[in-house]
């Protein structure tokens, strides 16, 4: 495809949250929103080097999904929650010839990941705090894979939170300024960090690996990997296990 048509048709799509490359020719975003943080899956090959079946859990443009996929010998099934970023995911890999990925249009709150196999790694990238019961999609992700690549937010003021179901939890109402990027709901529970750690364990991960951490008086980031019972993430001595 040229650039002009391939403009053409990006233009039909849009806007776009993220801007994408294709045959050395940048197609530019189209708001002046921060797109969420670039990079946050880069390290997931050196921590989970063998996955070749992956799961992408809010895949928005498929930047991500790229990346994955580019890879010889891996096929990733992507889900997204949003019809119109699924669109712009679907052209961009359609221009990168990618045909191992399989996306799928729905609410990860909804769906059972069940229906879609089994996978080595699930790659979840600011997903986990746009929920309402964030526990439940970590023992969902459990259910189907051994891996997991976790990017999310933590809330980290222990003012304003309060107890559900096990969880030390902050409400939070959603109203980022970019509204693709949004959850589905208007209000989310964000994990403080003990609780995100002991959902994972609840879920029968173990010890994870953190990769990446940004600790504030409010809103902390974490970037980790984590492996089910018996099983060590790259680079470790023996993480330690946690129930099967
Ligand atoms: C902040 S963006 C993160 C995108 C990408 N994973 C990244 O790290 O750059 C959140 C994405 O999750 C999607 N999303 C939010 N809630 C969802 C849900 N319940 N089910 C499926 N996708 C959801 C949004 O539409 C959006 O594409």
């Amino acid at each position: 495809m040229r650039p002009d048509e391939i403009q053409r048709r990006a233009t039909e799509l849009g806007p776009w949250v993220n801007g994408f490359e294709y045959d050395s020719v940048t197609y530019p975003r189209d708001t002046q929103v921060a797109p969420p943080r670039v990079g946050r899956a880069l390290p997931f090959f050196d921590v989970f080097p063998d996955a070749t079946r992956i799961l992408e859990l809010g895949a928005l443009e498929g930047a991500d999904t790229i990346r994955l996929a580019s890879r010889p010998g891996v096929t990733v099934v992507a889900v997204e929650g949003r019809a119109d970023n699924l669109s712009r995911a679907s052209f961009v890999l359609g221009l990168h010839g990618l045909t191992n990925v399989r996306l799928v249009h729905a609410d990860v709150e909804q769906f059972d990941l069940r229906s879609l196999g089994r996978f080595d790694v699930v790659l979840c990238t600011g997903l986990l705090y746009h929920l309402q019961r964030p526990w439940d999609l970590l023992r969902s992700i459990a259910d189907v894979s051994d891996g997991l690549f976790l990017s999310t937010h933590y809330w980290g003021d222990a003012d304003t939170t309060f107890d559900t179901e096990g969880y030390v939890v902050k409400l939070v109402h959603e109203d980022h300024p970019e509204p693709r990027t949004r959850a589905l709901t208007e209000t989310t529970l964000w994990f403080d960090r003990p609780s995100l750690l002991k959902a994972l364990t609840d879920a029968g991960f173990g010890t994870p690996q953190v990769i990446n951490e940004r600790v504030a008086p409010s809103v902390c980031d974490i970037v980790l990997a984590a492996r089910r019972a018996h099983q060590t993430v790259a680079g470790e001595q023996g993480t330690s296990a946690g129930p099967a």
